[in-house]
């Protein structure tokens, strides 16, 4: 049986993806920080036939130290993981800076430092799958927003926008690190942009914004189940390099500068040494 894992499982894409993965008999692992939402998944998955098996895992990857417990959780659950998604994410577009117990700003320990540490850290468990595959799912190649070197944490001149675009683009880096770091590995990377998706992703947003982004979801955006069709052909089908970046069934050339090497080795040092420096 096939262990997919999938942070975000438990909404928007990452459910889509867990509901399709549930019927075709497959383990899924779904993370999510509200219980209720883990339990509306469990029960979903409870009412399918095809004999998949739902596991719901609670964690804030907000936190380093949250994320590290996943790990072991998952270390010791999952002999191996033949997929892992990674869909997390909450956008802070507007609002004060806000900085995790940790000392991370919120964007970038949500959105990219739970990502490089769960990527790194299965990678053992990903080795041992038949076709392993990581999707990181967010906005790859789109040129706005760039890797603040000199403030990572953006103590200065602080905006919501410019953390969430700092945020995409480091996962992109990530990417790209991880293949160069890991040339014999069986891991397929994919970074994946599906577009405008009709999640519940709005309802997170402030009030004026909020309208007017449902009102353009409506017109505008590809349903859940349609979504997910694309990602699920390059889950099942791998890519033959080590890492790509797709924007829905187009893949994107990795010649652009948010794809490069020397800088995605530079972050995955510098990102190495926050973490030390977090656990000293
Ligand atoms: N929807 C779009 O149009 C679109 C477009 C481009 C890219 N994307 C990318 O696609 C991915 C999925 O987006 P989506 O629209 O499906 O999102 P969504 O519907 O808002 O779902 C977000 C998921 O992340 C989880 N999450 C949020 N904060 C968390 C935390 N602190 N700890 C653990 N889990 C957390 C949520 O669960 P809880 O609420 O329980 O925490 C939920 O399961 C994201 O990376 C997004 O950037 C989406």
């Amino acid at each position: 049986m096939q262990i997919v894992v999938i942070t975000g499982g438990t909404d928007g894409l990452g459910r889509g993806l867990a509901l399709h993965y549930l019927r075709q008999g497959a383990r899924v692992v779904a993370i999510g920080s509200t219980p209720a939402k883990g339990e509306s998944l469990l029960a979903e998955a409870a009412a399918l036939p095809a004999g998949g098996h739902a596991t719901f895992l609670r964690a804030d990857l907000t936190s380093v130290a949250a994320t590290e417990q996943l790990l072991t959780t998952l270390e010791n659950t999952c002999p191996v993981v033949d997929k892992l998604v990674l869909c997390a994410q909450r956008y802070r577009l507007f609002g004060p800076r806000k900085v995790t117990d940790e000392g991370f700003e919120h964007s970038f320990a949500l959105a990219y430092l739970s990502r490089f540490l769960l990527s790194h850290g299965l990678r053992d468990r990903l080795e041992a799958a038949q076709r392993p595959v990581v999707m990181n799912v967010g906005t790859p190649g789109v040129p706005l927003g760039r890797i603040h070197w000199d403030d990572l944490q953006l103590t200065r001149r602080y905006g919501g926008t410019k953390a969430t675009l700092q945020s995409f683009r480091a996962n992109d880096l990530l990417g790209v690190a991880f293949a160069a770091l890991h040339p014999d590995t069986s891991i397929r990377y994919v970074g994946y942009h599906p577009g405008v998706v009709a999640t519940d992703m709005p309802n997170h947003l402030p009030a004026p914004l909020r309208a007017l982004t449902k009102a353009t979801f409506t017109v505008f955006a590809t349903p859940v189940p349609k979504a997910v069709a694309p990602m699920v052909r390059l889950l099942d089908e791998p890519p033959r390099e080590r890492f790509t970046a797709y924007q829905k069934k187009r893949q994107l050339p990795c010649t652009a500068k948010a794809f490069d090497q020397e800088a995605a080795l530079r972050l995955h040092r510098v990102t190495e040494g926050l973490l030390r420096g977090w656990s000293a």
